[in-house]
């Protein structure tokens, strides 16, 4: 009797140690369908898809990615060729308050965003010049807070930010066949850029254990917007279909010119020579750097830069400065298995 009970209470604990143990820490992060979402995803996700408006006349460039497989570059380069390379536009206003993020709202920001605006509107003309700087740049951070209520608002196009996995994405948007560009980037690479945002970024917990952990969290599913494998597999069905355009992270790092020409094509948009020059500059790694508006160097709210950098390092192959040979010989195993028959290659 007591025996039998015993073998069932090591049994109960060899399935609990079977489960995944959370490694990461994320503050108010919620998990739909499987999927762990960050903190500043809106937690009624499914049913606001459902009623996001897509309208007829409706011309809207989506730009998705996995985390980390170089969004903002793309974003960037994106934006500029659609405003034919207004790059004084772009130096103008942060990215997220040009470009919001389909999924994104925060509930402490809609709290106190319209007794924001009223302090802005009444008052700004008595504070010294930098605090109206600071004043501007926190409204329009509260105002992009709440994607789909602003998207929605919009009558001009739109250039909507995502990181959806696609069975999450609007139905309305794939079936009226608006333009999407999505950025993949090789899962190493992806990883070990995603190990740097969780150090550095509130929303995932400001991460302070090492490589070997958070890469338990990578094969474990455990990383927000879920596994790469998932997310990029899941796309990738849509691979040949005219209104989706896949795009390489190496690829752009290799050609940065190419690319450029790839996304004109697809976004059907002439580029002269000079705006294609214009772009390209500032859409360097050195420029994309050092540009406020782009490397959250202002966001001190969400992001500590000095945990590491959000333009970090911009190359190809910094997987091999973190896997060990056994990580590698793992995930390489893992991956030979999860691609087999995609036709999906990388360089790493
Ligand atoms: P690393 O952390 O490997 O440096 P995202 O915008 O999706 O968050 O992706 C961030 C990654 O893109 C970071 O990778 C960042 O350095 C890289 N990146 C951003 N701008 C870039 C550019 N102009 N050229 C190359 N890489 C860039």
């Amino acid at each position: 009797m007591w025996n039998s009970r015993r073998r069932r209470c090591d049994k109960m604990v060899d399935e609990l140690h079977k489960q995944p143990r959370p490694i990461l820490n994320l503050p108010q992060k919620f998990v739909s369908d499987g999927v762990t979402f960050p903190g500043y995803v809106r937690k009624d996700l499914k049913e606001s898809i459902e009623k996001f408006e897509c309208r007829d006349d409706d011309v809207c460039v989506y730009v998705v990615t996995y985390p980390k497989s170089g969004t903002t570059w793309a974003i960037e380069m994106v934006s500029l060729i659609l405003n034919n390379a207004d790059t004084e536009y772009n130096l103008s206003k942060e990215q997220f308050a040009r470009v919001l993020v389909l999924e994104m709202r925060l509930e402490f920001a809609q709290r106190i965003k319209f007794i924001f605006l009223v302090i802005y509107r009444l008052l700004t003309w008595l504070m010294p010049r930098s605090l109206q700087e600071t004043m501007k740049y926190w409204l329009a951070a509260l105002m992009a807070s709440d994607g789909m209520t602003y998207l929605n608002s919009m009558t001009t196009r739109r250039l909507i930010k995502s990181h959806l996995p696609c069975n999450f994405f609007p139905r309305k948007a794939l079936e009226k066949k608006c333009k999407i560009v999505y950025i993949l980037r090789n899962p190493k690479d992806t990883y070990v850029s995603y190990y740097y945002f969780h150090k550095n970024n509130w929303f995932h917990g400001f991460y302070d254990k090492p490589w070997s952990e958070f890469y338990k969290a990578c094969v474990e599913k455990q990383l927000p917007y879920g596994d790469w494998f998932d997310h990029v597999l899941g796309w990738w069905k849509h691979n040949g279909e005219k209104n989706i355009c896949f795009l390489k992270y190496e690829d752009m790092k290799r050609n940065p010119r190419a690319a450029l020409e790839t996304l004109s094509s697809f976004l059907e948009k002439d580029l002269s020579e000079e705006a294609a020059t214009k772009i390209l500059e500032h859409c360097s790694f050195e420029s994309m750097k050092k540009n406020r508006t782009v490397n959250m160097s202002v966001n001190t709210f969400v992001f500590d830069l000095k945990r590491a950098a959000f333009i970090r390092k911009g190359t190809v192959g910094d997987w091999e400065n973190h896997f060990t040979v056994a990580e590698n010989a793992a995930f390489q195993e893992l991956y030979d298995k999860k691609m087999k028959g995609s036709g999906l290659n990388f360089d790493m």
